[in-house]
């Protein structure tokens, strides 16, 4: 009985930094504010998928350190389960992110514990993944280890998506092995090596690395919506039109929703409208997991 989603990722604790413009070299430049928050790609498409109500399992590692705790101690309270989530040596992973006034953001991210994740952790999975229904991975773990772990899920006869976010080099026998590729505007234009800036570009774009990949297909464009190829048909999904406050997480929301409908036996264009929605709502709030909607929150 397939009946749980396994996210395979990171887990970072990130520093938000609001500052009215960037240092300039060997200066010391007032931050206004600064906030703290459970964050990493992985972690957050977890907890998302896990606020809509779903069985949601991470695979892992963070810090034997406060930050660690903090992490988990959020996972936890977003009812996502962390059985699977190994506390290792190396410091937990860390965002540091100079946000500007103009919206404008200037990140960087400390890998630290994950990038500690081993084909040992993927192995001690291996009776989770064969309770699992969709696997969920990002690109914030050693590449040979998402690897390693597409190659596992697969052979277990696991649904996959892969969320190619950061953009990096993927060797094509592995996009293959997976069923869903989502990125976002700036990552399709990495994979396609063309501009994707509208719905036109995107619809394009989507139909060739359909057939390059042979896979099912989501590029998501911001406040202008996402396109979808599901068995090679193409639909286009505009955004809700909504006050946007912060927009952080509102890809790892569309993730976490699109995981929740597929569970529930959606098809993948229909589990992408609801996507729609909860990254509307999330966008609507401040921070990312905690912003992320429960779902009747969806439902209203
Ligand atoms: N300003 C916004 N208003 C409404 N919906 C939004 C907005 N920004 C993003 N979304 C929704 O979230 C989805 C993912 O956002 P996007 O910015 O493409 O992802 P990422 O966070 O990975 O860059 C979009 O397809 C859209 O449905
Ligand atoms: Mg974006």
């Amino acid at each position: 009985m397939r009946d749980k989603i396994t996210v395979i990722g990171s887990l970072n604790y990130d520093i938000v930094l609001k500052i009215p413009r960037l240092p300039e070299c060997g200066e010391t430049l007032p931050a206004d504010e600064a906030a703290f928050s459970a964050g990493g790609k992985g972690a957050n498409q977890a907890v998302q998928a896990s606020k809509l109500g779903v069985p949601v399992y991470m695979v892992g590692c963070v810090g034997r350190d406060a930050h660690g705790d903090y992490l988990l101690e959020a996972a936890q309270k977003y009812g996502v389960n962390i059985e699977h989530v190994r506390r290792c040596e190396e410091p937990t992973g860390m965002g540091l992110i100079n946000a500007m006034e103009d919206g404008s953001v200037f990140a960087c991210i400390v890998r630290g514990a994950n990038f500690a994740v081993t084909k040992e952790d993927i192995d001690r999975a291996e009776e989770l993944l064969k309770e699992t229904y969709l696997v969920i991975l990002q690109m914030e773990i050693p590449q040979e280890i998402n690897e390693y772990a597409i190659e596992k899920a697969k052979k277990l006869g696991c649904k996959i998506l892969l969320n190619a976010a950061p953009a990096a080099e993927i060797p094509l026998d592995y996009l293959k092995m997976c069923d869903i590729i989502v990125v976002n505007e700036v990552e399709a234009s990495f994979y396609l090596k063309a501009d994707v800036k509208n719905e036109e570009e995107a619809r394009k774009g989507i139909v060739s690395l359909a057939k390059a990949y042979g896979t099912d297909l989501v590029i998501t464009l911001g406040k202008a919506g996402a396109v979808v190829s599901e068995g090679g048909s193409v639909t286009f999904l505009p955004s809700h039109q909504v006050e946007a406050i912060e927009t952080t997480g509102a890809g790892d929301s569309f993730i976490g929703g699109i995981g929740y409908a597929l569970l529930n036996g959606q098809s993948l264009t229909n589990a992408c409208e609801f996507a729609t929605c909860c990254s509307a709502v999330t966008v609507c709030r401040l921070g990312a997991q905690d912003s992320m909607p429960f779902l009747d929150e969806v439902k209203r």
